[in-house]
Protein backbone atom coordinates (compact mmCIF):
# COMPACT_ATOMS: atom_id res chain seq x y z
CA UNK A 1 0.00 0.00 0.00
CA UNK A 2 1.49 3.52 -0.77
CA UNK A 3 -0.57 6.97 0.94
CA UNK A 4 -1.50 7.94 -2.64
CA UNK A 5 -3.90 6.49 -4.71
CA UNK A 6 -2.69 3.40 -7.40
CA UNK A 7 -5.08 1.89 -9.81
CA UNK A 8 -4.66 -1.08 -11.38
CA UNK A 9 -5.34 1.01 -14.82
CA UNK A 10 -4.94 -2.71 -16.87
CA UNK A 11 -8.29 -4.03 -14.93
CA UNK A 12 -10.58 -0.94 -15.58
CA UNK A 13 -13.30 -1.05 -18.96
CA UNK A 14 -11.22 0.61 -21.44
CA UNK A 15 -12.68 3.51 -21.81
CA UNK A 16 -11.78 4.53 -18.54
CA UNK A 17 -7.83 4.28 -18.92
CA UNK A 18 -7.06 7.57 -19.97
CA UNK A 19 -4.58 8.17 -17.18
CA UNK A 20 -2.62 11.43 -16.64
CA UNK A 21 0.78 11.01 -15.48
CA UNK A 22 1.52 12.53 -11.89
CA UNK A 23 5.18 14.08 -11.18
CA UNK A 24 5.73 11.07 -8.75
CA UNK A 25 8.03 8.19 -8.64
CA UNK A 26 5.87 5.60 -7.08
CA UNK A 27 1.81 6.82 -7.98
CA UNK A 28 -0.37 7.43 -11.12
CA UNK A 29 -3.54 8.79 -10.65
CA UNK A 30 -6.30 8.01 -13.66
CA UNK A 31 -7.91 12.21 -14.42
CA UNK A 32 -9.97 11.02 -17.20
CA UNK A 33 -13.47 12.37 -17.17
CA UNK A 34 -14.51 8.99 -17.97
CA UNK A 35 -12.56 7.44 -14.67
CA UNK A 36 -14.26 9.70 -12.94
CA UNK A 37 -17.71 8.74 -13.71
CA UNK A 38 -16.80 4.87 -13.96
CA UNK A 39 -15.27 5.77 -10.23
CA UNK A 40 -18.87 7.58 -9.21
CA UNK A 41 -21.01 5.49 -10.14
CA UNK A 42 -22.36 1.89 -9.57
CA UNK A 43 -22.67 2.59 -5.34
CA UNK A 44 -25.52 1.47 -3.07
CA UNK A 45 -27.12 4.49 -0.71
CA UNK A 46 -26.28 3.96 2.96
CA UNK A 47 -29.20 5.14 4.74
CA UNK A 48 -27.65 6.68 7.84
CA UNK A 49 -28.31 5.26 11.82
CA UNK A 50 -29.77 7.71 13.71
CA UNK A 51 -27.64 6.78 17.25
CA UNK A 52 -29.45 8.38 20.31
CA UNK A 53 -27.35 10.83 22.05
CA UNK A 54 -25.05 9.29 24.01
CA UNK A 55 -24.76 9.80 28.03
CA UNK A 56 -21.09 11.68 27.45
CA UNK A 57 -22.87 14.45 24.76
CA UNK A 58 -25.84 14.40 27.23
CA UNK A 59 -24.00 15.58 29.88
CA UNK A 60 -21.90 18.70 28.11
CA UNK A 61 -24.66 20.15 27.64
CA UNK A 62 -24.09 21.64 31.04
CA UNK A 63 -20.32 21.43 30.97
CA UNK A 64 -21.05 24.27 27.80
CA UNK A 65 -23.39 25.94 29.71
CA UNK A 66 -21.19 26.39 32.75
CA UNK A 67 -18.24 27.96 30.17
CA UNK A 68 -20.51 30.07 28.66
CA UNK A 69 -21.70 31.14 31.61
CA UNK A 70 -17.86 32.05 32.82
CA UNK A 71 -17.13 33.98 29.12
CA UNK A 72 -19.98 35.91 28.03
CA UNK A 73 -20.11 37.74 24.89
CA UNK A 74 -16.32 36.22 24.04
CA UNK A 75 -16.55 33.26 21.25
CA UNK A 76 -14.87 30.79 22.19
CA UNK A 77 -13.39 28.37 19.55
CA UNK A 78 -12.37 24.53 20.95
CA UNK A 79 -10.26 23.07 18.26
CA UNK A 80 -9.88 19.06 18.49
CA UNK A 81 -6.46 19.27 16.89
CA UNK A 82 -5.35 17.77 14.09
CA UNK A 83 -3.83 14.39 13.06
CA UNK A 84 -0.02 13.79 13.88
CA UNK A 85 2.59 12.42 11.55
CA UNK A 86 4.39 10.22 13.43
CA UNK A 87 6.90 9.08 10.07
CA UNK A 88 6.32 9.36 6.27
CA UNK A 89 3.08 8.53 5.40
CA UNK A 90 1.88 6.96 9.06
CA UNK A 91 0.34 9.14 11.60
CA UNK A 92 0.03 8.93 15.11
CA UNK A 93 -3.08 6.73 16.75
CA UNK A 94 -5.55 10.36 16.69
CA UNK A 95 -6.86 11.77 20.37
CA UNK A 96 -8.82 14.76 20.17
CA UNK A 97 -7.91 17.63 22.91
CA UNK A 98 -9.23 16.88 26.32
CA UNK A 99 -11.38 20.37 26.55
CA UNK A 100 -13.22 19.22 23.13
CA UNK A 101 -14.24 15.61 24.10
CA UNK A 102 -15.16 17.46 27.71
CA UNK A 103 -17.23 19.90 25.92
CA UNK A 104 -18.72 17.48 22.85
CA UNK A 105 -19.02 14.23 24.75
CA UNK A 106 -17.21 13.22 21.48
CA UNK A 107 -14.75 10.80 22.36
CA UNK A 108 -12.58 8.25 19.92
CA UNK A 109 -14.32 8.36 17.05
CA UNK A 110 -13.83 12.49 16.64
CA UNK A 111 -12.75 13.49 13.63
CA UNK A 112 -9.45 15.01 13.00
CA UNK A 113 -9.52 18.32 12.60
CA UNK A 114 -13.12 19.07 14.62
CA UNK A 115 -13.78 22.44 16.02
CA UNK A 116 -16.39 23.46 18.48
CA UNK A 117 -17.76 27.60 18.45
CA UNK A 118 -19.70 28.54 21.14
CA UNK A 119 -21.35 32.13 19.58
CA UNK A 120 -22.34 34.53 22.20
CA UNK A 121 -25.90 35.45 21.39
CA UNK A 122 -28.23 36.56 24.07
CA UNK A 123 -28.63 34.70 27.40
CA UNK A 124 -25.43 32.73 26.74
CA UNK A 125 -23.89 30.82 23.46
CA UNK A 126 -24.62 28.88 20.19
CA UNK A 127 -23.20 26.05 19.88
CA UNK A 128 -21.97 24.67 16.71
CA UNK A 129 -19.47 21.38 16.12
CA UNK A 130 -17.98 21.90 12.39
CA UNK A 131 -16.20 19.24 11.32
CA UNK A 132 -15.45 17.33 7.63
CA UNK A 133 -17.97 15.42 6.90
CA UNK A 134 -17.36 12.22 4.12
CA UNK A 135 -17.21 13.62 0.62
CA UNK A 136 -19.61 12.31 -1.73
CA UNK A 137 -18.41 9.76 -4.66
CA UNK A 138 -18.70 12.68 -6.97
CA UNK A 139 -15.62 13.70 -5.96
CA UNK A 140 -12.33 12.35 -6.08
CA UNK A 141 -11.86 12.59 -2.39
CA UNK A 142 -13.35 8.75 -1.44
CA UNK A 143 -10.97 7.23 -3.35
CA UNK A 144 -7.98 9.44 -4.17
CA UNK A 145 -6.86 11.26 -0.89
CA UNK A 146 -5.39 8.75 1.56
CA UNK A 147 -4.99 11.26 4.58
CA UNK A 148 -9.18 11.25 4.65
CA UNK A 149 -10.52 9.15 1.84
CA UNK A 150 -13.01 6.66 2.82
CA UNK A 151 -11.24 3.94 0.55
CA UNK A 152 -8.05 4.99 2.82
CA UNK A 153 -9.10 6.03 6.37
CA UNK A 154 -12.73 3.99 6.29
CA UNK A 155 -16.17 6.49 6.29
CA UNK A 156 -16.71 9.54 7.99
CA UNK A 157 -20.20 10.56 9.35
CA UNK A 158 -22.14 13.23 7.61
CA UNK A 159 -23.44 16.35 9.42
CA UNK A 160 -26.81 14.99 10.12
CA UNK A 161 -25.20 11.68 11.85
CA UNK A 162 -23.25 13.98 14.06
CA UNK A 163 -25.27 16.65 14.95
CA UNK A 164 -27.62 13.45 15.76
CA UNK A 165 -25.54 11.58 17.80
CA UNK A 166 -24.06 14.71 19.62
CA UNK A 167 -26.84 16.25 20.16
CA UNK A 168 -25.66 19.21 18.64
CA UNK A 169 -25.77 21.93 15.62
CA UNK A 170 -23.47 20.64 13.43
CA UNK A 171 -21.61 21.66 9.77
CA UNK A 172 -18.92 21.42 7.46
CA UNK A 173 -16.05 22.80 8.76
CA UNK A 174 -15.54 24.32 5.62
CA UNK A 175 -17.81 26.56 6.43
CA UNK A 176 -16.09 27.71 9.53
CA UNK A 177 -14.85 31.34 9.88
CA UNK A 178 -12.41 32.19 12.27
CA UNK A 179 -11.94 35.94 13.27
CA UNK A 180 -9.32 38.17 15.45
CA UNK A 181 -11.02 38.41 18.85
CA UNK A 182 -11.43 34.60 18.99
CA UNK A 183 -10.99 32.87 22.19
CA UNK A 184 -9.25 29.82 21.93
CA UNK A 185 -7.44 27.22 23.80
CA UNK A 186 -4.24 28.86 23.04
CA UNK A 187 -5.59 31.45 25.40
CA UNK A 188 -4.34 30.62 29.21
CA UNK A 189 -7.39 31.85 30.48
CA UNK A 190 -9.71 29.76 28.87
CA UNK A 191 -7.87 26.26 29.33
CA UNK A 192 -7.58 27.37 32.73
CA UNK A 193 -11.23 28.04 33.00
CA UNK A 194 -11.82 24.32 31.30
CA UNK A 195 -9.30 22.70 33.15
CA UNK A 196 -11.13 24.30 36.24
CA UNK A 197 -13.98 23.42 35.58
CA UNK A 198 -13.33 19.58 35.50
CA UNK A 199 -11.84 19.65 38.27
CA UNK A 200 -15.26 17.83 40.04
CA UNK A 201 -16.41 15.16 37.82
CA UNK A 202 -20.30 14.60 36.98
CA UNK A 203 -22.09 11.34 37.30
CA UNK A 204 -21.05 10.21 33.81
CA UNK A 205 -17.83 11.03 34.04
CA UNK A 206 -17.44 8.92 36.87
CA UNK A 207 -19.13 6.53 35.49
CA UNK A 208 -17.34 6.39 32.83
CA UNK A 209 -14.11 6.22 35.31
CA UNK A 210 -15.92 2.89 36.84
CA UNK A 211 -15.40 1.52 33.41
CA UNK A 212 -11.90 2.46 33.20
CA UNK A 213 -10.72 1.41 36.54
CA UNK A 214 -12.88 -2.21 35.74
CA UNK A 215 -11.01 -2.85 32.69
CA UNK A 216 -7.35 -2.16 34.08
CA UNK A 217 -8.22 -4.41 36.90
CA UNK A 218 -8.54 -7.24 34.09
CA UNK A 219 -5.50 -6.17 32.54
CA UNK A 220 -3.59 -6.81 35.82
CA UNK A 221 -5.36 -10.64 36.46
CA UNK A 222 -4.03 -11.14 32.68
CA UNK A 223 -0.73 -9.99 33.81
CA UNK A 224 -0.33 -11.80 36.61
CA UNK A 225 -1.67 -15.03 34.79
CA UNK A 226 0.86 -14.60 32.03
CA UNK A 227 3.21 -14.45 34.81
CA UNK A 228 5.07 -17.83 33.64
CA UNK A 229 5.33 -16.70 29.78
CA UNK A 230 6.91 -13.31 31.26
CA UNK A 231 9.43 -14.66 33.23
CA UNK A 232 10.50 -16.75 30.60
CA UNK A 233 11.12 -13.97 27.99
CA UNK A 234 14.30 -12.13 28.21
CA UNK A 235 12.61 -8.75 27.75
CA UNK A 236 9.29 -9.95 29.90
CA UNK A 237 8.33 -6.48 30.92
CA UNK A 238 7.64 -5.49 27.37
CA UNK A 239 5.56 -9.04 27.53
CA UNK A 240 3.23 -7.44 30.46
CA UNK A 241 3.00 -3.92 28.32
CA UNK A 242 1.76 -6.33 25.72
CA UNK A 243 -0.64 -8.45 27.99
CA UNK A 244 -2.01 -5.53 29.55
CA UNK A 245 -2.23 -3.70 26.54
CA UNK A 246 -3.73 -6.72 24.43
CA UNK A 247 -6.95 -6.41 27.23
CA UNK A 248 -7.20 -3.23 26.89
CA UNK A 249 -7.60 -3.89 22.94
CA UNK A 250 -9.86 -6.54 23.85
CA UNK A 251 -11.98 -4.60 25.61
CA UNK A 252 -12.85 -2.14 22.75
CA UNK A 253 -10.34 0.24 24.24
CA UNK A 254 -7.08 1.80 24.45
CA UNK A 255 -4.04 3.01 27.15
CA UNK A 256 -4.14 6.22 29.09
CA UNK A 257 -0.95 6.61 28.78
CA UNK A 258 2.41 4.07 28.14
CA UNK A 259 2.76 1.39 30.62
CA UNK A 260 5.32 1.43 32.95
CA UNK A 261 6.71 -2.45 33.70
CA UNK A 262 9.33 -1.89 35.64
CA UNK A 263 10.75 -4.96 36.94
CA UNK A 264 13.83 -5.12 39.69
CA UNK A 265 15.57 -1.61 40.07
CA UNK A 266 14.12 -0.51 36.85
CA UNK A 267 11.08 -0.09 39.53
CA UNK A 268 13.10 3.03 40.94
CA UNK A 269 13.03 4.35 37.36
CA UNK A 270 9.72 6.73 37.69
CA UNK A 271 8.62 6.79 34.30
CA UNK A 272 10.25 3.73 32.76
CA UNK A 273 8.26 3.01 29.24
CA UNK A 274 11.38 1.42 27.93
CA UNK A 275 10.22 -2.00 28.95
CA UNK A 276 12.67 -4.09 27.75
CA UNK A 277 13.98 -5.84 30.52
CA UNK A 278 13.70 -9.18 31.83
CA UNK A 279 11.27 -10.02 34.69
CA UNK A 280 13.24 -12.05 37.27
CA UNK A 281 11.93 -14.25 40.33
CA UNK A 282 12.89 -12.95 43.41
CA UNK A 283 12.26 -9.39 42.32
CA UNK A 284 9.30 -7.38 42.53
CA UNK A 285 8.15 -6.13 39.26
CA UNK A 286 6.19 -2.61 39.56
CA UNK A 287 3.27 -2.55 36.49
CA UNK A 288 1.64 1.28 36.47
CA UNK A 289 -1.26 0.93 33.79
CA UNK A 290 -4.92 2.33 32.48
CA UNK A 291 -7.09 1.36 30.51
CA UNK A 292 -8.38 4.40 28.66
CA UNK A 293 -12.08 3.60 27.17
CA UNK A 294 -13.75 5.05 24.33
CA UNK A 295 -15.06 8.08 26.39
CA UNK A 296 -11.47 8.68 26.54
CA UNK A 297 -11.72 8.49 30.38
CA UNK A 298 -8.62 6.33 31.89
CA UNK A 299 -7.98 4.91 34.73
CA UNK A 300 -4.06 4.87 36.42
CA UNK A 301 -3.54 1.96 38.91
CA UNK A 302 0.16 0.89 39.86
CA UNK A 303 0.66 -2.55 42.16
CA UNK A 304 3.99 -3.50 42.83
CA UNK A 305 4.16 -7.86 43.07
CA UNK A 306 6.24 -10.25 43.93
CA UNK A 307 7.32 -11.94 40.88
CA UNK A 308 7.00 -15.26 42.43
CA UNK A 309 4.01 -14.61 44.26
CA UNK A 310 5.51 -14.14 47.80
CA UNK A 311 7.05 -10.55 49.34
CA UNK A 312 10.83 -10.90 50.97
CA UNK A 313 10.66 -9.79 54.62
CA UNK A 314 12.75 -6.55 53.09
CA UNK A 315 10.18 -6.29 50.08
CA UNK A 316 7.21 -6.77 52.35
CA UNK A 317 8.51 -4.00 55.12
CA UNK A 318 8.95 -1.85 51.91
CA UNK A 319 5.68 -2.42 50.38
CA UNK A 320 4.26 -1.85 54.28
CA UNK A 321 5.57 1.41 54.90
CA UNK A 322 3.99 2.40 51.44
CA UNK A 323 0.63 0.95 52.02
CA UNK A 324 0.67 2.89 55.66
CA UNK A 325 1.46 6.20 53.97
CA UNK A 326 -1.31 5.34 51.21
CA UNK A 327 -3.82 4.86 54.45
CA UNK A 328 -2.88 8.15 55.48
CA UNK A 329 -3.61 9.89 52.58
CA UNK A 330 -6.77 8.14 52.22
CA UNK A 331 -7.64 9.17 55.57
CA UNK A 332 -7.58 12.67 55.06
CA UNK A 333 -9.15 12.31 51.58
CA UNK A 334 -12.58 13.83 52.32
CA UNK A 335 -14.67 17.05 51.70
CA UNK A 336 -13.07 19.94 53.05
CA UNK A 337 -9.63 19.17 53.21
CA UNK A 338 -6.84 20.48 51.19
CA UNK A 339 -5.60 18.35 48.40
CA UNK A 340 -2.05 19.29 49.50
CA UNK A 341 -2.89 17.44 52.91
CA UNK A 342 -2.91 13.95 51.10
CA UNK A 343 1.08 14.92 50.38
CA UNK A 344 1.61 15.64 53.63
CA UNK A 345 -0.09 12.74 55.37
CA UNK A 346 1.36 10.55 52.92
CA UNK A 347 5.08 11.92 53.41
CA UNK A 348 4.51 12.53 57.12
CA UNK A 349 4.68 8.32 57.28
CA UNK A 350 7.55 7.77 54.67
CA UNK A 351 9.32 10.28 56.64
CA UNK A 352 8.50 8.45 60.16
CA UNK A 353 9.54 5.24 58.15
CA UNK A 354 12.87 6.35 56.52
CA UNK A 355 13.44 7.85 59.94
CA UNK A 356 12.61 4.58 61.77
CA UNK A 357 14.73 2.47 59.12
CA UNK A 358 18.14 4.97 59.91
CA UNK A 359 18.53 6.46 56.68
CA UNK A 360 19.16 10.08 56.53
CA UNK A 361 15.93 12.72 56.67
CA UNK A 362 15.46 16.02 58.01
CA UNK A 363 12.99 15.51 61.13
CA UNK A 364 9.95 16.73 60.70
CA UNK A 365 9.83 19.82 63.05
CA UNK A 366 12.92 20.76 61.36
CA UNK A 367 10.51 21.16 57.88
CA UNK A 368 8.36 23.93 58.02
CA UNK A 369 9.28 26.38 55.26
CA UNK A 370 11.41 23.76 53.16
CA UNK A 371 11.10 21.04 50.94
CA UNK A 372 9.57 18.22 52.44
CA UNK A 373 12.18 15.48 53.17
CA UNK A 374 10.32 13.23 49.88
CA UNK A 375 13.55 14.10 47.30
CA UNK A 376 15.79 11.35 47.46
CA UNK A 377 13.45 8.14 48.49
CA UNK A 378 10.18 9.94 47.07
CA UNK A 379 10.51 12.34 43.91
CA UNK A 380 7.06 12.57 43.17
CA UNK A 381 3.74 13.87 44.39
CA UNK A 382 1.37 11.59 46.16
CA UNK A 383 -1.71 12.73 44.35
CA UNK A 384 -3.13 14.33 40.88
CA UNK A 385 -6.70 14.88 39.49
CA UNK A 386 -7.64 11.84 36.85
CA UNK A 387 -9.90 12.21 34.11
CA UNK A 388 -9.65 12.27 30.41
CA UNK A 389 -5.78 13.55 31.27
CA UNK A 390 -4.08 11.38 33.35
CA UNK A 391 -2.74 14.19 34.90
CA UNK A 392 -6.04 15.89 34.70
CA UNK A 393 -6.79 19.39 34.82
CA UNK A 394 -3.33 20.59 34.52
CA UNK A 395 -4.34 23.85 34.04
CA UNK A 396 -6.07 24.91 36.92
CA UNK A 397 -4.54 27.91 39.02
CA UNK A 398 -2.62 26.49 42.21
CA UNK A 399 -5.10 28.07 44.70
CA UNK A 400 -7.71 25.41 43.44
CA UNK A 401 -5.08 22.53 42.68
CA UNK A 402 -2.91 21.85 45.04
CA UNK A 403 -4.02 24.23 47.44
CA UNK A 404 -7.61 23.79 46.54
CA UNK A 405 -10.37 22.51 48.77
CA UNK A 406 -11.82 18.62 47.77
CA UNK A 407 -15.39 18.77 46.97
CA UNK A 408 -17.85 15.91 46.12
CA UNK A 409 -16.95 14.37 42.53
CA UNK A 410 -13.38 14.84 42.20
CA UNK A 411 -11.09 11.85 41.38
CA UNK A 412 -7.86 11.63 41.71
CA UNK A 413 -4.82 9.30 42.88
CA UNK A 414 -3.04 8.34 45.32
CA UNK A 415 0.40 6.91 44.97
CA UNK A 416 3.05 7.38 47.09
CA UNK A 417 5.96 5.23 46.44
CA UNK A 418 9.44 4.24 48.01
CA UNK A 419 12.54 3.88 45.84
CA UNK A 420 15.91 2.97 46.87
CA UNK A 421 18.27 3.25 43.66
CA UNK A 422 20.91 0.51 43.05
CA UNK A 423 23.69 2.87 43.93
CA UNK A 424 22.48 4.77 46.92
CA UNK A 425 24.98 4.48 49.52
CA UNK A 426 23.06 5.94 52.33
CA UNK A 427 20.71 2.94 52.65
CA UNK A 428 21.67 -0.71 53.74
CA UNK A 429 22.55 -3.05 50.54
CA UNK A 430 19.67 -5.35 51.32
CA UNK A 431 17.05 -2.03 50.10
CA UNK A 432 19.14 -1.36 46.95
CA UNK A 433 17.41 -1.72 43.84
CA UNK A 434 13.98 -1.54 45.53
CA UNK A 435 11.02 0.37 44.12
CA UNK A 436 7.47 0.37 45.39
CA UNK A 437 4.26 2.31 44.46
CA UNK A 438 0.90 1.09 45.09
CA UNK A 439 -1.54 3.84 43.32
CA UNK A 440 -5.25 4.11 43.46
CA UNK A 441 -7.89 5.85 41.93
CA UNK A 442 -10.20 8.15 44.19
CA UNK A 443 -14.03 9.75 44.27
CA UNK A 444 -14.45 12.15 46.76
CA UNK A 445 -17.91 11.53 48.51
CA UNK A 446 -20.37 13.89 50.31
CA UNK A 447 -18.41 12.23 53.39
CA UNK A 448 -15.28 10.78 53.18
CA UNK A 449 -13.72 8.66 49.81
CA UNK A 450 -14.35 5.87 47.77
CA UNK A 451 -11.37 3.72 46.53
CA UNK A 452 -12.59 3.54 43.36
CA UNK A 453 -9.81 0.64 42.26
CA UNK A 454 -10.35 -1.44 46.31
CA UNK A 455 -11.49 -4.23 43.77
CA UNK A 456 -7.33 -4.60 42.49
CA UNK A 457 -6.18 -6.75 45.89
CA UNK A 458 -3.26 -4.26 47.22
CA UNK A 459 -2.72 -5.36 51.33
CA UNK A 460 1.06 -7.78 51.23
CA UNK A 461 -1.47 -10.46 52.07
CA UNK A 462 -4.14 -9.92 49.47
CA UNK A 463 -1.34 -9.36 47.11
CA UNK A 464 -0.28 -13.08 47.40
CA UNK A 465 -3.46 -14.55 47.52
CA UNK A 466 -4.28 -12.75 44.22
CA UNK A 467 -1.04 -14.09 42.64
CA UNK A 468 -1.82 -17.52 43.87
CA UNK A 469 -5.51 -17.64 42.39
CA UNK A 470 -4.66 -15.94 39.18
CA UNK A 471 -2.14 -18.91 38.82
CA UNK A 472 -4.02 -21.59 39.71
N1 LIG B 1 1.09 6.88 35.35
C1 LIG B 1 1.58 8.17 35.65
C2 LIG B 1 1.30 8.55 37.01
O1 LIG B 1 1.10 7.70 37.83
O2 LIG B 1 1.18 9.69 37.33
MN1 LIG C 1 -0.65 8.66 38.68
MN1 LIG D 1 0.35 5.83 37.39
Amino acid sequence: MTSEQTTDVDALPAEAQGTDQQPSSRTEIPKSAAFTRYIASGWADRPAPVPPVSPMAQAAVARRAAISAKRPGERLVVAAGAQKVRSNDTDYPYRPHSAFAWLTGWGDETVAGSVLVLDPVEGGHEATLYFQPAAGRDTDEFYADSAVGEFWVGRRPSVDEVGAALGLHAADVADLRTGDADVTLEDEGLARDLSELRLVKDAAEVDQLRGAVAATKQGFDDVIAAMPRITAHDRGERVIEGVFFTRARSEGSDLGYGTIAASGPHACILHWTRNDGPVVPGDLVLIDAGVELPSLYTADITRTLPVTGTFSPVQRRIYEAVLEAADAAFAVAKPGARFRDLHVAAMDVIAEKVAGWGLPLLPAEALEGVERPDRRYMVHGTSHHLGLDVHDCAEARRELYMDGVLEPGMVFTIEPGLYFQPDDLTVPEEFRGIGVRIEDDVLVTADGCENLSAAIPRTPDDVEAWIARQRS
